[in-house]
Order: structure tokens, then C-alpha cells, then sequence
């Protein structure tokens, strides 16, 4: 276990803001994460730093996981059990999976962050889901003091939505493991120019050439992170009524939208604030980024509440346009 007092956050969150941790612990095996939870019952989970936006010094201890390790649990000819320790940076643990040819999460690609983090916001991208892939986990439940496991079922997975983002850090995730698939995989190339890349360069669908394509995809439109800072979506795209749905629809016919339930649709929060005329926006060192305005930006050196005004001022601006309240993807602490 490493201990580390008044240490920059900096290089742990991608917005690159530089607020300071009082104490952050780094863990790297599972009886370390146990005991460090009861060294310090009030500790609060840093994963890959890719969901958060920091908008003070941080008094109250930090855990970072660190535990590394991907194996194989199960596999027959078609399926695979495979289990990868929390502290695994996500995007590689799915350039592993791909390179061995393995299905499922061809698509979730190049997200940053960590594979304990993905359940927690059931992240997902291009018509995916972590829920999709999901097996198990083993989680350290800090009201009971035990470890338990959680399979599909049990996990309440919504969009960007888990058991474990409801009940707010009870449960630490020590691994996740996925069912990936050998052979006769179902892939997902119904988003966007997927199916158009895959035609016109005559591949064949297979996990490696679906995650380049995505990877392509993203890098032109998202920012990296290590040159500008981001993290991602900052909100959730809305749910609306049907009805809330059909007035839009009128104004804008050609609005996108994803069926959710016979009574509600899901639009994109990106059409909402680039119809406000926000794309692009900067202020001071911040701003909404000139491809996906669902993405604020840290142009450097900005503060964490220099981007918190920024997002209450869209909200504000697509409040007043559309009478609909965009909910904050990213976490504020
Ligand atoms: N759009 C615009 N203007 C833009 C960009 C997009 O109007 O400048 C509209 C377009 O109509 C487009 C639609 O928004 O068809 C959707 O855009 P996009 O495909 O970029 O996806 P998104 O809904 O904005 C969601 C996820 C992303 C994920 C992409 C791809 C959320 C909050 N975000 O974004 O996830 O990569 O779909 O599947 O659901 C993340 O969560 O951090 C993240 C990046």
C-alpha cells in the first residue's frame, strides 16, 4: 500500500485540474483495499479520473486501486468468462480482448477510465453497454464489511445508471468479469457509418476491424484528454415525453432520437446545445468543444468551478429554449 499526503490530482483526473488530495492511498491487492477501507471507513473511490470534475481540495482520504490482472475464468467453443482486476486501465483491457479475437466490447473502445469504474456508470458507446458484456463482479460491501458478488441481475444497470451509483460508494469494486464471445458474435454496426467504413474498405465484420473503426470515430470527434482536457460526455442525453418529444419535432423535424418506452424518447443533449448556439463557446479558459458539444474543455489551467458555471449556464440557456433540464453526467466533488 502507497500513502501519498497533499499530492496534486492533477494527473489523475482528465480535465487536468489541479486541486490537491489530502491523502491518497493506492492499493494494489485486495486485502490492501480491505484494510485501507477500515483504516479509513470514510474514504471515497478514485477510479480512472475520467467521470469526475474537481472543484476543491480534497479533505477526506482518496483510494486509488491499482490492482492489475486479466484471467480467464470459463470458456467452452463459444463463450469466454473473462475477469479483470479493478485497477485495469479500461481501454487497453478492451484492446486485449479484441486482440485475442474475442467479441462484445469491440465497441466501448477508447473510453478512458478504469474496469472497476465501468459498471458504476454502466458506461457505453456506439450501441453498447457494459450491461451487455456484464457477468459478475466482486464488490467490498462497506456496511456489512464482506465481500459479495453481483451478477447482471443484480446490478440495476439504466442508462449511465448501476446499483452502484445509486447507493453512492457502499460498494468498492475489486473485479469485473465479462462473457465475451468466441465465434458467431453479434455485433453492433447500426450507429452512425459504422456498416458504410466496414463496406467501402470490403472487411469483414470482426471485434478488430469494428474497434478501429470506433477508435476513428472518436478520435475525430472527441479531444484526447492528454491534450485537452475533458471528460467526456458531460451530460446525459434526456429522457423526454412523447409529447415533450412531438412539440420538438414540429420545430425541428429532423431531430434524432432513440426509442426508450411507448411514452418516452431519448434525444441527444448535443442537438439541444448547439441549437442554443453554444457549440464552440469559449469562456475564459474554458469552453464547449467545436465537434461534440457535449464535451467541455479545459483549454489549461482552468479551475473546476470555472467549468460548473459553464455547465449551469448551458443549463440555464437550453432551460430557457426547450424547458428541458440537462442532468450532469460527470461527477462533482
Ligand atoms: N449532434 C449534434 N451536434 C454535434 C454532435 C452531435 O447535433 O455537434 C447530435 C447529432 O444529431 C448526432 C447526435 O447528437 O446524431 C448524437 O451524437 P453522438 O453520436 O456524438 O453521440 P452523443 O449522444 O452525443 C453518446 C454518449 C457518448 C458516446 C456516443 C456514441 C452520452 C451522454 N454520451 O454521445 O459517450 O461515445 O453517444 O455512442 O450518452 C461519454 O459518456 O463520455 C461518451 C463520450
Amino acid at each position: 500500500m502507497k500513502q501519498y499526503k497533499d499530492i496534486s490530482l492533477k494527473p489523475y483526473n482528465t480535465f487536468g485540474i489541479d486541486h490537491k488530495a489530502h491523502l491518497l492511498i493506492e492499493t494494489s491487492f485486495e486485502d490492501e483495499v480491505i484494510e485501507a477501507i477500515s483504516t479509513y471507513p470514510s474514504l471515497k473511490v478514485l477510479g480512472g479520473g475520467s467521470n469526475i470534475l474537481l472543484t476543491k481540495d480534497i479533505e477526506i482520504p482518496l483510494l486509488r486501486m491499482t490492482c492489475k490482472g486479466v484471467t480467464i475464468e470459463q470458456e467452452n467453443e463459444d463463450y469466454i468468462l473473462i475477469k479483470a482486476q479493478a485497477g485495469e486501465n479500461w481501454s487497453e483491457f478492451v484492446d486485449t480482448c479484441v486482440a485475442q479475437g474475442y467479441g462484445g466490447v469491440e465497441n466501448l473502445s477508447l473510453i478512458y477510465g478504469s474496469v472497476g469504474a465501468a459498471p458504476v456508470q454502466n458506461i457505453g458507446a456506439y450501441g453498447v453497454e457494459v450491461k451487455d458484456v456484464f457477468h459478475s463482479c466482486e464488490a467490498f460491501d462497506r456496511q456489512t464489511k464482506e465481500k459479495v458478488t453481483f451478477y447482471k441481475a443484480d446490478c440495476l444497470f439504466g442508462y449511465r445508471d448501476s446499483i452502484f451509483k445509486q447507493s453512492k460508494g457502499r460498494y468498492v469494486i475489486l473485479s469485473v468479469t465479462f462473457q465475451l464471445t468466441k465465434k458467431n458474435h453479434s455485433f453492433k454496426t447500426d450507429y452512425g457509418n459504422i456498416q458504410k467504413i466496414l463496406s467501402e474498405n470490403y472487411w469483414e465484420e470482426t471485434p478488430e476491424h469494428i474497434a478501429t473503426i470506433i477508435k476513428h470515430i472518436r478520435r475525430s470527434k472527441l479531444p484526447d484528454p492528454n491534450e485537452l482536457g475533458n471528460s467526456g460526455s458531460f451530460f446525459k442525453n434526456p429522457i423526454v415525453s412523447r409529447d415533450c418529444f412531438l412539440s420538438l419535432q414540429k420545430r425541428y423535424p429532423h431531430l434524432p432520437h432513440y426509442w426508450v418506452s411507448n411514452t418516452q424518447e431519448k434525444i441527444p443533449a448535443a442537438f439541444l446545445i448547439e441549437s442554443c448556439d453554444l457549440k464552440g463557446l469559449r469562456m475564459g479558459k474554458v469552453g464547449v468543444h467545436t465537434q461534440q458539444p457535449l464535451v467541455l474543455v479545459n483549454y489549461g489551467g482552468a479551475l473546476g468551478n470555472d467549468i460548473l458555471s459553464l455547465a449551469h449556464y448551458i443549463q440555464e440557456q437550453v432551460e430557457k429554449h426547450f424547458q428541458i433540464s440537462l442532468e450532469m453526467e460527470v461527477n462533482v466533488w
